[in-house]
């Protein structure tokens, strides 16, 4: 039997992130996942930091792929797959969508963040990938300009569901996507991704401040944005917003 991924579980600590790029320093065996109660200095993406009391999910896989950083990029839709699957059986699926490039959505609100990245490894052609995610379960912390959620406020059934139990769930599912994207390349994680993601066909913001509608996601995981004039243009980094405008047919 293959023994699961090691949990190295905190109480506190400043960013599970950044205690992956230690444990990288330091030598440690991979693949590990890092679980916090509670982080003193989350970070988000774009610089931003990520707040949240104990009682939301605060964890950081470390793992080595041959792959290189671009590749690993793909990942971030592995791991928003991931979430999808481990928290699908406590809410009604259809209130759950992805939105591009790695949140988390539970009834349009962001429910969960993913912060990815990768460092070189010792060893010539090893790129280490640190896979965060923060999953509000238990409140809802303010983010600016975004509308948050948590899922004790929209669950089935009254039960709570606690970090370290969720986690081995949330590993199992990305590992398994991280098999289909090892053997089978992107593809099947782009479809899967399509099938959940919201704003397809939908007139949305870039923060590049470029509008137009939201066309297609790419072969290699960037965003494909038809602009009024008629040109398509790639989005590969940053975030979109969601105007709530439909294309016009
Ligand atoms: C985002 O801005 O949407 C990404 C947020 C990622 C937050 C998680 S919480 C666990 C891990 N440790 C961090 O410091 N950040 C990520």
């Amino acid at each position: 039997m293959v023994e699961p991924t090691a949990i190295r579980h905190f109480t506190e600590i400043d960013s599970t992130n950044s205690e992956c790029l230690r444990l990288v320093n330091s030598g440690c065996e991979l693949p590990l996942w890092v679980l916090a109660d509670y982080q003193t200095n989350g970070r988000g993406r774009l610089n931003r930091s990520w707040l949240g009391q104990k009682g939301n999910l605060y964890a950081s896989g470390l793992y080595s792929f041959t792959a290189p950083p671009a590749k690993s990029a793909e990942l971030g839709f592995a791991a928003a797959l991931a979430v999808i699957d481990a928290v699908t059986p406590f809410v009604a699926n259809e209130q759950l969508s992805l939105k591009w490039p790695n949140d988390v959505l539970l009834n349009g609100a962001k429910l969960c963040g993913i912060l990815l990245e990768s460092h070189a490894g010792k060893q010539q052609g090893q790129n280490v990938v640190v896979i965060g995610i923060g999953i509000n379960l238990s409140h809802a912390p303010e983010i600016q300009d975004r509308k948050t959620a948590c899922l004790a406020d929209f669950r089935k059934a009254e039960q709570s569901i606690q970090p370290q139990n969720l986690l081995p769930d949330l590993i199992e599912s990305f590992e398994k996507w991280v098999s289909i994207w090892q053997e089978q390349g992107f593809a099947p994680l782009r479809q899967a991704w399509i099938a959940n993601c919201c704003g397809l066909g939908d007139t949305i913001r870039t923060s590049q401040e470029d509008v137009g509608i939201f066309e297609d996601m790419q072969k290699n995981g960037a965003l494909l944005l038809r602009k009024a004039d008629g040109k398509a243009i790639e989005i590969s980094a940053g975030e979109i917003f969601l105007t709530g405008q439909k294309e016009q047919t």
